[in-house]
């Protein structure tokens, strides 16, 4: 069950969070030291491509269950990307509290036991998850409260006025005429969202009055039976045609002195032609002053929300200007170009921070310098049906597709099926001069995506 809350318990969490804070801190304790005698357990509850980067760490960090991090992973299908790279896997439906909590227990008997649940999908039974780190003491990472937050635009617009971060204008509305309201308010366009929602599902833009109407119905429709409440924002068009995109990632953990501090990392530049993440890169081009604003205010959410762990911090950027959108208390799909680009990258990242052990500043810096790293997504193709299965991948084709000096890489996720659209794996290239780049991973991606064989 997702935890539904209303406009006043919301309110209410918000004002609460500072003591949810201190309660979970004064809990945490560093990992000093990892022994295959007591293993630390990790368990990604989802085992998609951000899970599969946290899970390979253990292994590629650590040497895995022998080097003293027992990994676990939970996702709803067969053949998930982090399925083979785990010690223990299972496969369930995490929106079933019962089944989560007998699988976290199953693994982790005492939470006292060195541990760290990280939370890498929305689908989970996110009350349930609260009650387990808030009453049971099991470590949800970065906090057991984080979801209700992150997972819910109003709260997350009360969390950032409390902050005092600057941000779109916003309406709350749970009515058509709510909608036209706040439309009235801040004159069209504006982008309506259902409260509880991602990757743009029941997501419109309103660009005139006749829309209007049609967009919160199509809330309701589409935003998986929680559409009927939806945050109303000015839509700013100057971030498309002369602004850019930023996910701002803060990382919470252990420094060596046993103390939880923030670190920021190099701030992640991204393009989207559509509702989901296209394009993502490193480093950003923005101004000095814009890339301090994204840093300030990603610090402010990540000290206000606690825990240990990563925080994305969604900013659209306008010149110097910084307006936050959303935050996720994990890592962002648009953070897997760090997998190419940073000394450790994300996955890596949320498995020190979250089972306490301490970590560097020089681990978050550019790995690759005098460069701009671009990652690019490879697609199923459009019209295929849900449940189509993968039935090759055609390494040669690919190879004899892309001339020479085309540097860089390709991640293949390795899901069994695919629909239309799914992201099937991660194109990678890297060059003096930006644009160059982007053509490149694009190139690839593209070249990668005609080397898939389906059937069915
Ligand atoms: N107020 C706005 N003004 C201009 N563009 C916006 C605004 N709100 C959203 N967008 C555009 O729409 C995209 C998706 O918005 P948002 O992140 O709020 O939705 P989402 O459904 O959570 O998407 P995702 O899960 O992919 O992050 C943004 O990245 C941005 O490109
Ligand atoms: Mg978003």
């Amino acid at each position: 069950m997702v935890f539904k809350m209303s406009e006043k318990e919301r309110v209410r969490l918000i004002k609460e969070i500072d003591s949810l804070r201190k309660e979970i801190e004064g809990r945490l304790v560093p990992l000093e030291r990892i022994s295959p005698g007591t293993p630390a357990t990790f368990i990604s509850v989802g085992g998609g491509e951000l899970g599969d980067l946290a899970i390979t760490a253990a292994g590629r960090h650590f040497g895995g269950a022998r080097g003293g991090i027992i990994s676990v992973a939970f996702d709803k299908y067969h053949g998930f990307p982090a399925q083979d790279a785990a010690d223990y896997t299972e496969v369930f439906d995490m929106m079933d509290g019962d089944q989560l909590e007998k699988m976290v227990k199953k693994y982790i008997p005492d939470p006292r036991a060195p541990h760290a649940i990280y939370l890498e999908v929305e689908r989970i039974d996110t009350q349930r998850a609260y009650k387990l780190g808030m009453e049971d003491g099991y470590r949800i990472m970065s906090t057991p409260y984080g979801p209700l937050v992150c997972m819910d635009r109003h709260a997350t617009k009360l969390m950032f006025e409390k902050l005092g971060l600057k941000m779109a204008p916003w309406a709350y509305a749970n009515s058509e005429s709510g909608v036209r309201e706040a439309a009235g308010k801040f004159g069209l366009p504006v982008i309506v969202k259902p409260v509880m929602t991602s990757s743009g599902h029941g997501t419109s833009i309103v660009r005139t009055e006749k829309e209007l109407n049609e967009s919160y119905r199509h809330s309701v429709e589409h935003a998986r039976g929680v559409g009927d409440e939806v945050i109303v924002e000015k839509y700013l068009p100057e971030v498309k045609e002369k602004g850019t995109e930023i996910t701002q990632i803060v990382v919470r953990h252990f420094n060596t002195e046993g103390r939880i501090v923030s670190t920021c990392l190099p701030p992640i530049e991204h393009r989207r032609p559509g509702a989901t993440y296209h394009e993502s890169w490193l480093p950003s081009t923005i101004s000095a002053e814009a890339a301090s604003k994204c840093r300030e205010g990603a610090m402010k959410i990540a000290d206000f929300m606690g825990g240990i762990g990563i925080y994305a911090v969604e900013q659209f950027v306008v010149g110097d200007e910084v307006y936050n959108n959303e935050v996720a208390n994990r890592p962002h799909d648009t953070g897997l170009v760090t997998r190419w680009m940073l000394n450790m990258d994300e996955g890596a990242l949320q498995l020190v921070s979250t089972l306490g052990m301490p970590i560097d500043p020089s681990m978050v810096e550019l790995s690759r310098h005098g460069a701009f790293g671009v990652a690019h997504v490879v697609l199923a193709p459009e019209g295929i049906k849900e449940g189509t299965t993968v039935q090759e991948f055609n390494l040669k084709g690919l190879h004899a597709g892309l001339p020479g000096g085309l540097k860089g890489d390709l991640w293949i996720f390795g899901k069994p099926t695919a629909y239309a659209g799914r992201r099937m794996g991660l194109a990678f290239s890297y060059a003096v001069s930006l644009d160059q780049a982007r053509a490149n991973a694009e190139r690839i991606a593209h070249m990668a995506e005609t080397q898939f064989v389906y059937k069915g």
